[in-house]
């Protein structure tokens, strides 16, 4: 047995044996269903963008065409691709389990897809759209299209319904997210950088709560130091040989 799979199989006993499990998910999860991450370097028109500078009320309030362009063109990605064997591994992992919480930084809504139950959007939804100024989710038939970006019916722009660099996340999920993440007996971590807080804090909260901790990324990431089980692959190999272990 080569050392991968006796890690496969260290991962999936502490699974099968665990009450409440914490998945946190990053873009790497969805990257084998063609969604560019952010640290892939940017392709074609956006090669010369920053995604931090796009992704932020100060990047939207300079240039809202080119931002909202950014995200029409991410929202066809999204559309025109689906779920892969990644995500449908955690399906079935919440299927196999008694308690499984996806915790996601993603915003494609593909865990919801995918037809997982239990999910905590910490950065909100690509396809939502919400007044800039008041922050209120709009219908598509609240959105006056004769400009673009389109604006909300008191005049202000229309932004997607995402959380952008510099903003709070929405309080109450990211508070579960880290209750959850203090009460789970396996964290399993899932295609991210963990650079990016208050996301990256939940394999912290679940460490300190003596969690058995398992990542699954094909590179080290800046959680890789605290992992007990470090899975390298991409993640829609690794999970499905995972979850049928259990
Ligand atoms: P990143 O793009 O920062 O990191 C993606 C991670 O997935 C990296 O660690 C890659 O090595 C890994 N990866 C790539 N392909 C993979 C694959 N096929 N299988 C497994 N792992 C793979 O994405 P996030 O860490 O999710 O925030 O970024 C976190 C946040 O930063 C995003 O939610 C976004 C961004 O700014 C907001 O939009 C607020």
């Amino acid at each position: 047995m080569d050392n991968l799979e006796k890690l496969l199989e260290k991962a999936a006993n502490k699974l099968k044996a665990a009450k409440r499990v914490v998945v946190l998910t990053g873009a790497g999860v969805s990257a084998e269903s063609g969604i560019p991450t952010f640290r892939d370097a940017q392709v074609g028109l956006w090669e010369k963008y920053d995604p931090a500078e796009l992704a932020s009320p100060d990047g939207f309030q300079a240039n809202p065409k080119l931002v909202w362009d950014w995200y029409e063109y991410r929202r066809e990605i999204v559309r025109n691709n689906k779920p892969n064997p990644a995500h449908f591994a955690l399906v079935e992992l919440e299927k196999k389990l008694p308690s499984v919480v996806i915790v996601t930084q993603n915003v494609d809504e593909y865990h919801r897809s995918a037809g997982n139950k239990n999910i905590l959007e910490l950065h909100g939804r690509i396809m939502e759209n919400r007044c800039f100024k008041e922050g209120r989710l709009l219908k598509e038939n609240e959105l006056n299209h004769s400009s673009i970006p389109p604006r909300c019916h008191c005049g202000s722009y229309v932004r997607p319904g995402v959380v952008w660099f510099g903003e709070a996340l929405p309080s109450n999920t990211l508070s579960e997210a880290f209750t959850h993440a203090r009460n789970c007996d396996v964290c399993l971590v899932i295609g991210t950088a963990g650079v990016v807080q208050p996301a990256a804090s939940v394999p912290y909260y679940a460490q300190q709560s003596k969690a058995f901790l398992i990542e699954v990324n094909n590179l080290p990431s800046a959680l890789t130091s605290i992992m007990n089980v470090f899975l390298q692959g991409k993640a829609g190999e690794i999970l499905p040989k995972l979850i049928n272990l259990i």
